[in-house]
Protein backbone atom coordinates (compact mmCIF):
# COMPACT_ATOMS: atom_id res chain seq x y z
CA UNK A 1 0.00 0.00 0.00
CA UNK A 2 1.14 3.22 -1.09
CA UNK A 3 1.09 6.26 1.39
CA UNK A 4 1.42 9.35 -0.27
CA UNK A 5 2.41 13.05 0.08
CA UNK A 6 1.92 15.42 -2.43
CA UNK A 7 3.11 18.78 -1.62
CA UNK A 8 1.51 21.75 -3.31
CA UNK A 9 -1.50 20.28 -3.67
CA UNK A 10 -3.67 23.06 -3.95
CA UNK A 11 -2.22 24.15 -6.73
CA UNK A 12 -2.99 23.50 -11.07
CA UNK A 13 -1.60 19.95 -11.24
CA UNK A 14 -1.89 19.78 -6.95
CA UNK A 15 -5.44 19.91 -6.41
CA UNK A 16 -6.31 17.61 -9.13
CA UNK A 17 -3.64 14.83 -8.88
CA UNK A 18 -4.54 14.76 -4.94
CA UNK A 19 -8.09 13.77 -5.94
CA UNK A 20 -7.44 11.06 -8.60
CA UNK A 21 -4.64 9.69 -6.04
CA UNK A 22 -7.01 9.43 -3.36
CA UNK A 23 -9.51 7.29 -5.55
CA UNK A 24 -6.40 4.66 -6.54
CA UNK A 25 -4.75 4.52 -3.66
CA UNK A 26 -7.26 5.59 -0.77
CA UNK A 27 -8.58 9.04 0.86
CA UNK A 28 -6.28 8.24 4.13
CA UNK A 29 -2.95 6.92 2.27
CA UNK A 30 -2.50 10.79 0.42
CA UNK A 31 -1.95 13.68 2.47
CA UNK A 32 -2.41 16.93 1.08
CA UNK A 33 0.52 18.94 1.61
CA UNK A 34 -0.38 22.78 1.92
CA UNK A 35 1.49 26.21 2.35
CA UNK A 36 -0.33 28.92 4.99
CA UNK A 37 -2.55 31.04 2.67
CA UNK A 38 -3.27 28.32 -0.02
CA UNK A 39 -5.04 25.77 2.09
CA UNK A 40 -7.19 22.94 1.14
CA UNK A 41 -10.75 23.75 0.61
CA UNK A 42 -14.18 21.75 0.16
CA UNK A 43 -13.59 18.04 -1.33
CA UNK A 44 -10.32 18.68 -1.37
CA UNK A 45 -10.46 19.33 2.89
CA UNK A 46 -12.58 16.90 3.43
CA UNK A 47 -11.93 13.71 1.23
CA UNK A 48 -8.33 12.58 3.00
CA UNK A 49 -5.56 13.93 5.91
CA UNK A 50 -3.77 17.70 4.73
CA UNK A 51 -0.82 19.09 6.70
CA UNK A 52 0.72 22.30 6.42
CA UNK A 53 4.36 21.02 4.24
CA UNK A 54 6.07 24.11 3.32
CA UNK A 55 9.48 22.81 1.15
CA UNK A 56 11.61 25.59 2.81
CA UNK A 57 10.79 23.69 6.07
CA UNK A 58 12.64 20.64 6.11
CA UNK A 59 11.89 19.63 9.43
CA UNK A 60 8.47 20.13 8.84
CA UNK A 61 7.99 17.62 5.63
CA UNK A 62 10.62 15.20 7.62
CA UNK A 63 7.63 15.15 10.42
CA UNK A 64 4.60 14.62 7.58
CA UNK A 65 6.50 11.90 6.45
CA UNK A 66 7.20 10.37 9.43
CA UNK A 67 3.82 10.56 10.96
CA UNK A 68 2.12 9.06 7.90
CA UNK A 69 4.31 6.53 7.06
CA UNK A 70 5.35 8.02 3.68
CA UNK A 71 6.81 6.26 1.00
CA UNK A 72 5.96 8.27 -2.42
CA UNK A 73 6.23 12.10 -2.25
CA UNK A 74 5.12 14.01 -5.22
CA UNK A 75 6.96 17.46 -4.98
CA UNK A 76 4.17 20.01 -6.72
CA UNK A 77 5.79 22.75 -5.63
CA UNK A 78 6.94 25.45 -8.00
CA UNK A 79 6.55 29.01 -9.70
CA UNK A 80 5.57 29.14 -12.96
CA UNK A 81 7.76 30.84 -16.04
CA UNK A 82 6.74 34.48 -16.06
CA UNK A 83 6.36 34.59 -12.01
CA UNK A 84 9.64 32.95 -12.05
CA UNK A 85 11.11 35.87 -14.02
CA UNK A 86 9.82 38.35 -11.89
CA UNK A 87 11.11 36.59 -8.71
CA UNK A 88 13.91 34.87 -9.68
CA UNK A 89 15.20 34.59 -5.77
CA UNK A 90 11.84 33.13 -4.96
CA UNK A 91 11.89 30.90 -8.20
CA UNK A 92 15.38 29.40 -6.76
CA UNK A 93 14.36 28.90 -3.21
CA UNK A 94 11.47 26.86 -3.81
CA UNK A 95 12.20 24.73 -7.43
CA UNK A 96 16.18 23.81 -6.02
CA UNK A 97 16.74 25.07 -2.45
CA UNK A 98 12.90 23.00 -2.04
CA UNK A 99 13.76 20.16 -4.35
CA UNK A 100 17.13 19.59 -2.17
CA UNK A 101 15.17 19.08 0.91
CA UNK A 102 12.82 17.10 -0.48
CA UNK A 103 15.90 14.47 -2.58
CA UNK A 104 17.49 14.61 1.53
CA UNK A 105 14.25 13.53 3.25
CA UNK A 106 13.35 10.91 0.53
CA UNK A 107 17.31 9.83 0.72
CA UNK A 108 16.83 9.95 5.06
CA UNK A 109 13.27 7.95 5.05
CA UNK A 110 13.31 6.08 1.57
CA UNK A 111 11.09 7.37 -0.31
CA UNK A 112 10.06 7.43 -4.11
CA UNK A 113 10.07 11.67 -5.51
CA UNK A 114 8.29 12.91 -8.27
CA UNK A 115 9.15 16.22 -9.57
CA UNK A 116 7.79 18.03 -12.85
CA UNK A 117 10.08 18.80 -15.08
CA UNK A 118 9.03 21.19 -18.16
CA UNK A 119 9.21 22.05 -21.30
CA UNK A 120 11.42 25.13 -20.16
CA UNK A 121 13.99 23.07 -19.50
CA UNK A 122 15.12 23.71 -23.05
CA UNK A 123 16.12 27.14 -24.31
CA UNK A 124 17.03 28.97 -27.72
CA UNK A 125 19.68 26.52 -29.06
CA UNK A 126 17.63 23.47 -28.12
CA UNK A 127 16.64 21.71 -31.91
CA UNK A 128 13.05 23.38 -32.14
CA UNK A 129 10.68 21.12 -33.82
CA UNK A 130 10.79 17.33 -32.90
CA UNK A 131 13.15 18.18 -29.93
CA UNK A 132 14.73 14.84 -28.75
CA UNK A 133 15.15 13.68 -25.12
CA UNK A 134 18.26 13.87 -25.05
CA UNK A 135 19.76 17.01 -26.59
CA UNK A 136 21.05 20.81 -25.52
CA UNK A 137 19.56 22.25 -22.55
CA UNK A 138 20.70 25.94 -22.01
CA UNK A 139 17.66 27.81 -20.89
CA UNK A 140 18.05 31.44 -20.08
CA UNK A 141 15.23 31.67 -17.50
CA UNK A 142 15.27 31.29 -14.20
CA UNK A 143 12.29 28.81 -14.42
CA UNK A 144 14.23 26.79 -16.97
CA UNK A 145 17.53 26.98 -14.84
CA UNK A 146 16.08 25.46 -12.18
CA UNK A 147 14.61 23.09 -14.13
CA UNK A 148 17.57 21.69 -15.62
CA UNK A 149 18.90 21.88 -12.19
CA UNK A 150 16.78 19.99 -10.77
CA UNK A 151 16.96 17.17 -13.29
CA UNK A 152 20.15 16.89 -12.86
CA UNK A 153 20.18 16.81 -8.91
CA UNK A 154 17.01 14.00 -8.96
CA UNK A 155 19.10 11.72 -11.31
CA UNK A 156 22.57 12.57 -9.06
CA UNK A 157 20.23 12.06 -5.95
CA UNK A 158 19.33 8.18 -7.87
CA UNK A 159 22.42 7.36 -9.20
CA UNK A 160 24.45 8.71 -5.83
CA UNK A 161 22.14 7.71 -2.89
CA UNK A 162 19.73 4.70 -4.70
CA UNK A 163 16.26 7.40 -4.88
CA UNK A 164 13.74 6.33 -6.66
CA UNK A 165 13.31 9.71 -8.26
CA UNK A 166 11.23 10.26 -11.68
CA UNK A 167 9.87 13.03 -13.30
CA UNK A 168 8.63 13.86 -16.78
CA UNK A 169 8.71 17.46 -19.01
CA UNK A 170 5.33 18.95 -18.57
CA UNK A 171 4.22 20.76 -21.70
CA UNK A 172 1.66 23.20 -21.61
CA UNK A 173 -1.35 21.83 -19.16
CA UNK A 174 -5.18 22.89 -19.63
CA UNK A 175 -7.91 22.40 -17.22
CA UNK A 176 -10.86 23.63 -16.45
CA UNK A 177 -10.73 22.86 -12.39
CA UNK A 178 -7.73 25.21 -10.89
CA UNK A 179 -6.93 27.79 -12.93
CA UNK A 180 -2.74 27.93 -13.70
CA UNK A 181 -1.10 31.37 -12.73
CA UNK A 182 1.91 33.27 -14.41
CA UNK A 183 2.92 30.29 -17.28
CA UNK A 184 3.73 31.72 -20.62
CA UNK A 185 1.03 28.67 -21.24
CA UNK A 186 -1.89 29.74 -19.54
CA UNK A 187 -3.44 31.55 -22.79
CA UNK A 188 -4.39 27.76 -23.80
CA UNK A 189 -6.58 27.85 -20.67
CA UNK A 190 -7.87 31.82 -20.56
CA UNK A 191 -9.01 31.41 -23.99
CA UNK A 192 -11.82 28.65 -23.37
CA UNK A 193 -12.65 31.22 -20.37
CA UNK A 194 -13.30 33.97 -22.48
CA UNK A 195 -14.82 31.93 -25.17
CA UNK A 196 -17.19 30.39 -22.84
CA UNK A 197 -18.27 33.92 -21.22
CA UNK A 198 -18.67 35.27 -25.11
CA UNK A 199 -15.88 37.52 -24.86
CA UNK A 200 -13.12 38.48 -27.14
CA UNK A 201 -9.68 36.88 -26.26
CA UNK A 202 -7.04 39.23 -26.38
CA UNK A 203 -3.60 36.93 -27.14
CA UNK A 204 -0.29 37.20 -24.95
CA UNK A 205 1.49 34.74 -27.27
CA UNK A 206 1.10 35.98 -31.16
CA UNK A 207 0.12 33.72 -34.07
CA UNK A 208 2.81 31.10 -35.82
CA UNK A 209 4.12 30.17 -31.80
CA UNK A 210 3.98 26.69 -31.45
CA UNK A 211 4.12 25.11 -28.31
CA UNK A 212 3.52 21.58 -26.79
CA UNK A 213 0.23 21.07 -24.98
CA UNK A 214 -1.82 18.75 -23.03
CA UNK A 215 -5.06 17.95 -21.20
CA UNK A 216 -5.11 17.50 -17.57
CA UNK A 217 -6.47 13.84 -17.71
CA UNK A 218 -3.56 12.74 -19.74
CA UNK A 219 -0.77 15.27 -17.39
CA UNK A 220 -2.07 12.99 -14.19
CA UNK A 221 -2.02 9.63 -16.03
CA UNK A 222 1.37 10.42 -17.02
CA UNK A 223 2.74 11.46 -13.22
CA UNK A 224 0.91 8.35 -12.29
CA UNK A 225 2.18 5.39 -14.97
CA UNK A 226 5.48 6.82 -14.39
CA UNK A 227 5.77 6.01 -10.63
CA UNK A 228 3.74 3.02 -11.06
CA UNK A 229 6.30 1.73 -14.42
CA UNK A 230 8.74 -1.29 -14.06
CA UNK A 231 12.16 0.70 -12.70
CA UNK A 232 14.12 -1.80 -14.65
CA UNK A 233 12.76 -0.65 -18.29
CA UNK A 234 13.69 2.84 -17.12
CA UNK A 235 16.73 3.77 -19.39
CA UNK A 236 16.28 7.77 -18.34
CA UNK A 237 14.49 9.25 -15.11
CA UNK A 238 14.80 12.78 -14.86
CA UNK A 239 13.43 13.95 -16.72
CA UNK A 240 11.08 12.12 -20.18
CA UNK A 241 9.52 14.32 -22.58
CA UNK A 242 5.82 13.90 -23.12
CA UNK A 243 3.56 15.82 -25.51
CA UNK A 244 0.16 15.55 -26.41
CA UNK A 245 -0.18 18.50 -29.04
CA UNK A 246 1.03 21.22 -30.06
CA UNK A 247 -0.46 24.31 -31.74
CA UNK A 248 -0.40 28.15 -32.20
CA UNK A 249 -3.20 30.62 -30.94
CA UNK A 250 -4.90 30.67 -34.83
CA UNK A 251 -5.15 26.91 -34.47
CA UNK A 252 -6.71 26.56 -30.98
CA UNK A 253 -8.74 29.90 -32.19
CA UNK A 254 -9.69 27.29 -35.01
CA UNK A 255 -10.52 24.48 -32.58
CA UNK A 256 -13.10 27.00 -30.33
CA UNK A 257 -14.99 27.91 -33.85
CA UNK A 258 -16.27 24.61 -34.41
CA UNK A 259 -18.06 25.04 -30.98
CA UNK A 260 -18.51 28.56 -30.61
CA UNK A 261 -18.60 29.72 -34.39
CA UNK A 262 -18.70 33.32 -33.23
CA UNK A 263 -15.62 33.44 -30.66
CA UNK A 264 -13.29 35.95 -31.51
CA UNK A 265 -9.33 36.65 -30.91
CA UNK A 266 -7.27 39.46 -31.35
CA UNK A 267 -3.97 40.14 -30.07
CA UNK A 268 -1.97 41.97 -27.30
CA UNK A 269 1.30 40.33 -26.85
CA UNK A 270 3.13 40.19 -23.80
CA UNK A 271 7.23 40.47 -24.53
CA UNK A 272 7.82 38.77 -21.26
CA UNK A 273 6.15 35.39 -22.10
CA UNK A 274 6.39 35.63 -26.20
CA UNK A 275 10.33 35.77 -25.80
CA UNK A 276 10.06 32.81 -23.38
CA UNK A 277 7.58 31.39 -25.80
CA UNK A 278 9.99 32.22 -28.59
CA UNK A 279 12.41 30.14 -26.52
CA UNK A 280 10.69 26.80 -25.97
CA UNK A 281 10.60 23.93 -28.56
CA UNK A 282 7.70 23.62 -31.16
CA UNK A 283 7.20 20.33 -30.68
CA UNK A 284 8.52 17.55 -28.53
CA UNK A 285 9.28 13.76 -29.71
CA UNK A 286 8.99 11.47 -26.83
CA UNK A 287 8.95 8.40 -28.27
CA UNK A 288 11.37 7.56 -25.04
CA UNK A 289 8.41 7.76 -22.80
CA UNK A 290 6.67 5.93 -24.87
CA UNK A 291 8.91 2.78 -25.20
CA UNK A 292 10.36 2.88 -21.65
CA UNK A 293 6.58 3.33 -19.47
CA UNK A 294 4.03 2.96 -22.19
CA UNK A 295 3.12 6.61 -22.30
CA UNK A 296 0.46 7.44 -24.58
CA UNK A 297 -1.92 10.73 -24.13
CA UNK A 298 -5.46 10.53 -24.61
CA UNK A 299 -6.60 13.49 -25.26
CA UNK A 300 -6.16 16.12 -28.74
CA UNK A 301 -6.62 19.49 -29.87
CA UNK A 302 -10.39 18.33 -30.69
CA UNK A 303 -11.03 16.16 -28.14
CA UNK A 304 -9.59 18.36 -25.29
CA UNK A 305 -11.43 21.51 -26.75
CA UNK A 306 -15.17 19.74 -26.90
CA UNK A 307 -14.40 18.53 -23.13
CA UNK A 308 -13.18 22.03 -21.57
CA UNK A 309 -15.90 23.57 -23.36
CA UNK A 310 -18.63 21.43 -22.05
CA UNK A 311 -17.20 21.25 -18.30
CA UNK A 312 -16.57 24.77 -18.52
CA UNK A 313 -20.05 25.62 -19.58
CA UNK A 314 -21.78 23.72 -16.97
CA UNK A 315 -19.34 25.49 -14.35
CA UNK A 316 -20.58 28.67 -15.08
N1 LIG B 1 3.14 25.78 -18.16
C1 LIG B 1 4.47 26.19 -17.81
C2 LIG B 1 4.65 27.64 -17.97
O1 LIG B 1 4.10 28.19 -18.90
C3 LIG B 1 5.47 25.46 -18.65
O2 LIG B 1 5.91 24.33 -18.01
O3 LIG B 1 5.36 28.24 -17.23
Amino acid sequence: MKNILIIGSTGQIGSELTMTLRSRYGNSNVVAGFIKGAEPKGKLLESGPSAEADIANPAQIAGIVKTYKIDTIYNMAALLSATAEAKPQLAWKIGLEGLFNVLEIANEMRCAVFTPSSIGAFGNNTPKDNTPQDTVQRPQTMYGVTKVAGELLSDYYFKRFGVDTRSVRYPGLISYMTPPGGGTTDYAVEIYYAAVAGKVFKSPIAAGTFMDMMYMPDALCAAIELMEADPAKLVHRNAFNITAMSFDPEMLKSAIRKYIPDFKMEYELDPVRQAIADSWPNSLDDSCAREEWGWSPKYDLDSMTENMLKELKTKS
